[in-house]
């Protein structure tokens, strides 16, 4: 119940439920991933089933499709849907300019594909999220498993040249064998602990034969919701410039609030 939850899971709770009011009739939305993005997944397959709101939702990962068939979202693929109407997602860091870091979940790939294919793209976080610079958490790539200590050892040698204060990078582990993307690929977490230009180490990144997609979601994001464990939240829109404050309340239903497992 609402009650039990910490305040940080509060804070995503309450940023996920804001964040749902952009959902309209008839929409198709993409689903993020990650605890934030399943809150919202819950409070949309709620809306489903008492309000008969009707969605499509477009999942950017197998858990996510998952949990949105599970609360009653009708779920499509990103090629039957072809373009979206909006895309909430959660993310590791966001900056003033509502540049991001994601990936933290390993599903950084789908999530850009689909974020890029959308109207409008909206994040959601709790306030401990938020940075002036970003770097600290350390920025997934998505690699080819082909070779992958030779893009390793291309990127740390790259990243000499970049504006960024470290350069130590290590393969996501999942137990004692590597952590596997749905595409099938690995993540290689980049500890870089300051970016000084975020858009230039994303172009370089790219650049890289084994490099799949990385991380840093620039100029993509539209508006962040930002939650706070006390029940605020706010709306900062970057196209409008506008900030809307507003407080929601911890409506305690067991569907919402039982067996969460992301
Ligand atoms: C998954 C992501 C997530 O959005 C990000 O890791 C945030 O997760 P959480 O909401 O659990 O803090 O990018 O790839």
């Amino acid at each position: 119940m609402a009650g039990e939850l910490s305040p940080i899971d509060k804070a995503k709770f309450v940023a996920a439920k804001r964040a749902a009011q952009f959902v309209e009739d008839g929409m198709r939305v993409g689903l993020g991933t990650g605890s934030t993005a399943a809150w919202l997944v819950r409070c949309l397959g709620e809306m489903v089933r008492d309000d008969g709101l009707r969605i499509k939702g477009v999942p950017t990962s197998t858990r996510t499709a998952q949990l949105a068939r599970e609360v009653g979202i009708e779920v499509i693929s990103l090629d039957e849907a072809k373009w979206l109407d909006l895309t909430i997602d959660g993310a590791d860091e966001f900056d003033g300019e509502l540049n991001l870091i994601k990936g933290g979940g390993g599903a950084l790939l789908q999530e850009k594909i689909v974020a890029t294919a959308s109207d409008q793209m909206v994040v959601i976080a709790d306030i401990g999220k938020e940075v002036e610079t970003l770097g600290a958490f350390p920025l997934p790539i998505e690699v080819i498993p082909f070779g992958w200590q030779t893009t390793q050892a291309l990127v740390e040698e790259t990243l000499i040249s970049m504006d960024v204060l470290g350069r130590s990078s290590t393969l996501r582990m999942n137990g004692d064998i590597p952590f596997i993307t749905d595409e099938g690929n690995y993540i290689m977490d980049l500890h870089l602990n300051r970016i000084g230009n975020a858009r230039q180490l994303s172009l370089v990144l790219n650049q890289m034969p084994g490099v799949v997609e990385n991380g840093l979601f620039i100029d993509i994001c539209d508006a962040v919701v930002i939650g706070f464990g006390d029940g605020r939240v706010e709306v900062r829109d970057i196209n409008a410039g506008t900030i809307d404050r507003d407080r929601m309340d911890f409506v305690e239903t067991d569907n919402l609030f039982s067996d969460l497992t992301d």
